[in-house]
C-alpha cells in the first residue's frame, strides 16, 4: 500500500524507501536523452517541489507524460529515493502517473515566466499556484496560528464580536452600510429613507473594529481577544490600506498603558519568532526575491527592545531632522506613513512605540491624561510598514467619556451600553489592534498589502 504524502513530507529524507502517492500541479517538465522525464510537482505544502522521475517504459509515457506542461494536475505513485539533484534530498521514482487535469499551454496564464504582482492580482484565483503567493499564504497561516497560541497560552478568551453593528468605533464615519432596502425604488420615489422599514429597523453597518463589543467581555471576564474581518470605506488607494482586512484585538481589564505596550511588544516578538522557526524556507524565498533584509529585521525585532517615545518627543525629532517630508509636520497633526517610517527606519533603527497623542486626533474612547491635551494612545511602528498596531488605555471615567463623545459629536445615548461599563464596576482597561495584513507585510517584505490577502478589496475592486 502506498502512503498518501504531501510534497513537504515526501521531501524529507526520513521517507526514503517509502511507497508513496503524491498529488499536485506540474510546475515544469524536463525530458532527458536517457529516456526519462522529470516533473517538478508542487502541491502548496512547501516552497520546494518534488521531483518525479518518469521512466519511458511507463505505459502512458509518450501519449501523456511527454505532453504534460505547467498547471496540469497529476497523481503519482512510486518509491521515494535519495536524490542526487541540488536542493532536494529526495525524489519519487514513478511506477504510475495519472493525469487528472490538463492545462492548455497556449491558454494557461501561469507559464514559467515570472509575472508582475499587479498581473497576478488579476488572476487571484490562480495565485495560490505561484511561489510568491503560496509563500505569503503559508506565512499568513503561521501568524494566525501564532496569534491564537500567544493569547490562549496567556488564558485570554477568544470572543467572536459581531460583523454587523450600529456603532462607529473609530468615529471616522468610514463605514459600509448594511441594508435590505430597495435602493433603486427609493431613489425613484424621492422620499427620505425610513430606517424603521429596514431589516434592523435602524441604520446598520459593517464593523470597523470589534473593540467596543470586546470591551464588554473584558469588563466582566478579564482578558479576551477578538480576531476577524473588519471593514473601512476609506477611499485610500495606498499600499497599506484595504477596505476589508483582518484584525486581532486583545482587550484586558486592569491593564494600564504600559502593560498594554509590554503585551504588544511580547506579542510581535512571539509572532516573529514563530515565523522564523516555522517558515524558514519561505523567508529565504522572500530574502532572495522580495527584500534581502527580511530575516535580519525579524531577528532584530525578536532580540532588541522596542523604543518607547512620546508623540511630543517624536514631533521634536521630526521637526529637527533636517529631512524634507512631503507632508509638513507640527504638534497636533497626525503622522503620515513617511513620518512613521522615518522614526522607525532612520531615527531609531528599531520598532517604536509612540504614546500620548493629542486628544484631537484620536477617538473618543481613549483615556485623557492629566495634561488634558493628550490621550493614552499607543501606536507601534515597524520598519517598511509604519503603523502595525494601534491601541490605547480606555477612558474608564463616565463623565470624561461622555464629554469626549460630545466633543466628537457622538450621541452618548446611542452608546448607552458602552457607558454602562463605566456606570457599573468600572475598571482601568486597555487593548490594541494588529492588522493581520500589515503583519504579513512586515514579515514577508511584500510592498503591497493587496498581495498578502487572498482576495483584496479596495476602492473599485471586488472581482471574485
Ligand atoms: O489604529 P486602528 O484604526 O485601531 C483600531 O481600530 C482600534 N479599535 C484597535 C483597538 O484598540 N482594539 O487599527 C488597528 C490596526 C492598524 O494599526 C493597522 O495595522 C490595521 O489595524 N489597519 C488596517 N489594515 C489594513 N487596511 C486598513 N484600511 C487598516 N486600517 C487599520
Ligand atoms: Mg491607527
Amino acid at each position: 500500500m502506498a502512503e498518501v504524502l504531501l510534497v513537504v513530507d515526501a521531501r524529507c529524507p526520513t521517507k526514503i524507501g517509502t511507497q508513496a502517492l503524491v498529488g499536485g500541479w506540474v510546475r515544469t517538465r524536463r525530458d532527458s536523452k536517457g529516456g526519462f522525464s522529470f516533473l517538478e510537482l508542487n502541491d502548496g505544502s512547501s516552497q520546494g517541489s518534488l521531483q518525479i522521475v518518469c521512466d519511458s517504459t511507463l505505459p502512458n509515457y509518450i501519449d501523456e507524460i511527454q505532453k504534460l506542461s505547467a498547471g496540469c494536475s497529476v497523481r503519482c505513485r512510486g518509491e521515494i529515493k535519495a536524490s542526487a539533484g541540488q536542493g532536494q534530498a529526495t525524489e519519487l521514482h514513478a511506477s504510475d502517473v495519472t493525469v487528472l487535469g490538463w492545462a492548455d499551454p497556449l491558454e494557461y496564464p501561469l507559464q514559467k515566466k515570472r509575472h508582475s504582482f499587479e498581473k497576478l492580482r488579476e488572476w487571484a484565483h490562480l495565485r495560490p499556484r505561484t511561489n510568491s503567493f503560496s509563500a505569503v499564504t503559508r506565512v499568513r497561516n503561521c501568524i494566525s496560528r501564532s496569534i491564537h497560541q500567544f493569547f490562549q497560552e496567556r488564558k485570554f478568551l477568544y470572543i467572536q464580536t459581531p460583523i454587523i453593528t450600529s456603532s462607529d468605533c473609530e468615529g471616522a464615519g468610514e463605514m459600509f452600510k448594511v441594508t435590505t432596502l430597495d435602493l433603486e425604488k427609493l431613489s425613484k420615489s424621492g422620499r427620505p429613507v425610513d430606517y424603521s422599514q429596514d431589516f434592523f429597523e435602524r441604520p446598520a453597518f459593517l464593523t470597523v473594529s470589534g473593540q467596543l463589543e470586546g470591551e464588554t467581555f473584558a469588563c466582566g471576564m478579564g482578558r479576551i481577544y477578538t480576531f476577524g474581518p473588519t471593514f473601512r470605506a476609506e477611499n485610500s488607494n495606498t499600499s497599506r490600506h484595504l477596505a476589508e482586512f483582518w484584525m486581532v484585538e486583545p482587550e484586558m481589564a486592569f491593564f494600564e498603558l504600559t502593560d498594554n505596550m509590554d503585551l504588544a511588544e511580547a506579542f510581535l516578538k512571539r509572532i516573529s519568532l514563530d515565523v522564523l522557526q516555522n517558515c524558514l524556507e519561505d523567508l529565504e524565498f522572500f530574502v532572495e526575491r522580495i527584500d534581502k533584509e527580511v530575516i535580519q529585521s525579524l531577528h532584530k525585532l525578536v532580540n532588541d527592545d522596542f523604543v518607547r517615545m512620546s508623540y511630543t518627543e517624536a514631533i521634536q525629532v521630526l521637526e529637527t531632522s533636517g529631512h524634507t517630508f512631503e507632508y509638513p509636520i507640527a504638534w497636533g497633526s497626525d503622522l503620515q506613513s513617511e513620518h512613521e517610517r522615518y522614526l522607525t527606519e532612520v531615527h531609531c533603527h528599531a520598532p517604536v512605540i509612540l504614546y500620548n497623542y493629542p486628544r484631537s486626533i484620536k477617538p473618543f474612547y481613549m483615556h485623557v491624561n492629566d495634561d488634558e491635551k493628550t490621550v493614552r494612545a499607543m501606536d507601534v511602528l515597524v520598519p517598511r510598514v509604519g503603523e502595525i498596531i494601534g491601541g490605547s488605555q480606555r477612558e474608564a471615567r463616565l463623565d470624561v467619556l461622555e464629554q469626549r463623545m460630545r466633543e466628537q459629536r457622538l450621541d452618548p445615548q446611542a452608546y448607552w451600553w458602552y457607558l454602562d461599563l463605566r456606570r457599573y464596576g468600572t475598571v482601568p482597561h486597555s487593548g490594541f489592534g494588529l492588522g493581520l495584513e500589515r503583519a504579513v507585510q512586515f514579515v514577508s517584505g511584500m510592498a503591497n498589502i493587496r498581495d498578502v490577502i487572498p482576495f483584496p478589496r479596495t476602492p473599485g475592486n471586488a472581482e471574485f
